[in-house]
């Protein structure tokens, strides 16, 4: 934690008057309104570059204030929230009255999470009440794991920048509808799939197609500049050696079996053996690689269990057909 208690005492201002502070998670860095000022919400699908219609997280400083910010809450997203909160789980659940619809896109349900940061549950204690966040990022492009990435993100977009060090977990919350008797997986993250079926003790579905729930898809999300193609693991090397001979400007994600091989390419990333790291690490290579100035990044997937459920899910998205508005 490198935020003073001065920094936290000026962001929880900041939030009181109406602006916007990022602030750190363990997930990523989130850009954060006060979730009661629907002005101060607005402003931050503004910056964002964002449209209206896509919800945002209300982070809360402690499972206790749930209820301060939902309705009917299930017994089993009760359960949720008292076995991974403060941690990377967002639950969906029925907006109560004090949430704007400013911040759930005009929908019923609101999406709530206590992150697990001393900077972040200090800023939250100190402010008091609950802060709108979405991830600091440009829509559409890579979310930020660390103070740098925002501010070039977002520049003087944001009133103020609470730096809390490079986020420990490095992917996004994972988002559970748990509005019905049996939740599903909206969105894979931090909380692994399996965790949460060994405290429900039943299997859980991970829909096929995105997460977003609004009018419109947008399949391009996490995306660096670079345009991301997947591949094998084991073609990794050729597709990429093959693409710079044509003139590309290759960077590689190589996969940890391939560890120390020559690859004729612009700029190489290895890729961890750990899946935590590779969390850590991985919106932070694909901005490396960007500034590297590759132009074509060649990349594969993990196997699909604990993080590296969503870690296919990012890179998957990262490279989705890109959408002009
Ligand atoms: O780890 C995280 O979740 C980070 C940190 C800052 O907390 N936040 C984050 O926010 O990733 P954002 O806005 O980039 O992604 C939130 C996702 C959106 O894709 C949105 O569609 C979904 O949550 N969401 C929010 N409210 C929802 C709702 N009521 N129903 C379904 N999905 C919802
Ligand atoms: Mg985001």
């Amino acid at each position: 934690m490198t935020a003073r208690t001065s920094d936290i005492e000026k962001a929880a201002g900041v939030l009181r008057a109406g602006g916007l502070v990022a602030l750190p998670t363990e997930t990523v860095y989130g850009l954060g309104a006060n979730a009661e000022d629907p002005a101060a919400v607005s402003h931050i699908f503004q910056v964002k570059g964002r449209p209206p219609s896509h919800p945002l997280i209300v982070h809360i400083g402690s499972a206790e204030h749930l209820d301060d910010w939902v309705e009917d809450v299930p017994a089993t997203a009760r359960l949720l929230a008292e076995r991974f909160w403060p941690g990377p789980l967002t639950l969906v659940l029925r907006r109560g009255r004090r949430v704007p619809l400013e911040a759930t896109g005009g929908l019923e349900t609101v999406a709530v999470r206590v992150p697990d940061h001393p900077v972040a549950l200090a800023l939250l204690s100190a402010f008091g009440g609950g802060v709108t966040a979405p991830s600091a990022n440009r829509f559409g492009s890579v979310s930020p794991t660390t103070a740098d990435d925002v501010r070039a993100e977002l520049g003087d977009g944001v009133d103020f920048v609470l730096d809390g060090g490079p986020c420990e977990v490095g992917v996004e919350s994972t988002i559970v509808d748990a509005t019905g008797e049996i939740p599903t997986i909206l969105r894979p993250g931090g909380v692994t799939r399996e965790d949460l079926e060994a405290v429900l003790g039943c299997p859980l579905v991970v829909p096929a197609t995105s997460h977003i729930r609004v009018p419109g898809q947008h399949p391009s999300h996490y995306a660096p500049r670079a345009r991301v193609v997947l591949v094998e693991p084991e073609k990794v090397v050729a597709e990429a050696e093959l693409a710079q001979e044509l003139g590309h400007r290759v960077g590689v994600f190589l996969p940890p079996a391939f560890a120390g091989a020559e690859v004729k390419a612009h700029a190489v990333v290895q890729v961890p053996g750990s899946m935590a790291a590779y969390a850590r690490g991985l919106y932070g290579f694909l901005r490396e690689l960007d500034l590297r100035g590759c132009d074509l990044i060649v990349a594969s997937l993990p196997a699909e269990e604990g993080l590296g459920l969503a870690i296919a899910n990012r890179l998957r998205r990262a490279a989705g057909p890109r959408t002009t508005v």
